[in-house]
């Protein structure tokens, strides 16, 4: 054991900020949705974190219900902070969630404050942190009052269980409506958590604009559209793919209109040097709105080929109009 990060960490990451706040956010941050939990080889996921963070990767985004077993990302997340990552926790961005089901009963879900602050000392617990940097809501609860659940944010902050709040999965007008209330109590809304690739593209559809006139940052969580916008897909589904392995990657969701608009964004992506993951990722990051692109990977090379978007983030108009033409007939479908 005894990991000593990379001298060379942040040479080569870009960091941008946050909405209007005073926070940076490396331009790639790192997901732990899958990959992290028990069900997982311990030594995999410790490796994907000590590689990122030697990478210039400071932004780790977790929520309580992460695993398979609910709560064990955090768990192993928490193991690698105690064992090896300790000493630069100041220079680690840590977030996490609450409002998918964690637990039975009345409290274990949505977006109560009985339930949102129970979630988070859970969390903290898990990790063995004393706060996070981000917390969020993680979806709108359509029978809780907003200003409950902002209130149950803004309490979190006022307590140092989290420097700062942020939304996920909020549309467009609940999100202009959550940021208001945040606002007036003194607490700003730092970032929005929405899905955003170049198949799904519901944020262009007002939240982008919100997002931007209210200074808000935007992290898109399933950048590859969860490995669809790889080369992962174009022959086959590979026994160790999250497709083959995982229930939210449907074999109905690799349609033959999607599979050809793969490979064609995959032979563009080639034409600029990049691989097909990198170009999506880079796409994201082109988008002024974006502070940071969330990627998830199941391995460290996957991660290190993501990383290298960033040797090229430039797309000609040329180059635009093209992925519009591809991903036209497949978008939000
Ligand atoms: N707020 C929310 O509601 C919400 C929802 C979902 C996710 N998230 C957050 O967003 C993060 C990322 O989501 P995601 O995991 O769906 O992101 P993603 O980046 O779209 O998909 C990641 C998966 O794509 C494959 N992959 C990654 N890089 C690759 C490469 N270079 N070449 C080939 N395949 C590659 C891997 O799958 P294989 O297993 O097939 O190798 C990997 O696990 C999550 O960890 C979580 O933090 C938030």
């Amino acid at each position: 054991m005894n990991y000593k990060a990379s001298n060379e960490r942040y040479q080569t990451m870009k960091y941008n900020r946050c909405g209007r706040s005073g926070l940076l956010l490396s331009a790639i941050s790192l997901g732990l949705w899958h990959n992290f939990g028990s069900a997982d080889v311990f030594d995999n996921s410790r490796s994907i974190l000590l590689h990122a963070f030697d990478n210039g990767i400071t932004h780790f985004d977790l929520a309580n219900n992460y695993g398979p077993e609910p709560g064990s990302a955090e768990e192993n997340f928490g193991k690698v902070l105690k064992n090896d990552l300790k000493a630069y926790r100041d220079e680690m961005v840590i977030s996490t969630k609450a409002g998918y089901l964690m637990w039975e009963g009345p409290y274990g879900e949505w977006g109560s404050k009985k339930s949102l602050i129970a979630s988070l000392n859970q969390s903290l617990k898990r990790m063995g942190l004393d706060y996070v940097d981000i917390f969020y809501s993680h979806r709108p609860d359509p029978n809780t009052p907003l200003e409950e659940t902002m209130a149950a944010l803004d309490l979190i902050v006022r307590q140092g269980k989290a420097l700062y709040v942020g939304l996920s999965n909020y549309s467009a007008e609940q999100t202009q409506k959550a940021e208001s209330i945040l606002r007036e109590m003194g607490t700003p809304c730092l970032i929005h958590q929405p899905r955003y690739n170049m198949f799904d593209r519901w944020v262009e559809d007002g939240l982008l604009e919100v997002l931007d006139k209210r200074g808000i940052g935007c992290i898109p969580f399933s950048p590859l559209a969860q490995g669809l916008l790889t080369d992962r897909y174009i022959k086959d589904i590979p026994k160790d793919s999250r497709m083959a392995k995982a229930h939210f990657l449907k074999e109905s969701m690799l349609t033959e209109e999607k599979r050809n608009a793969i490979i064609d964004l995959n032979d563009m992506a080639i034409s600029r040097g990049q691989s097909l993951a990198q170009m999506a990722v880079a796409w994201l990051l082109s988008n002024k709105t974006v502070t940071s692109v969330l990627v998830g990977a199941s391995s460290t090379k996957q991660l290190s080929n993501n990383l290298e978007a960033l040797n090229n983030l430039e797309f000609s108009n040329d180059e635009l109009n093209q992925i519009e033409r591809i991903s036209k007939g497949v978008i939000n479908s």
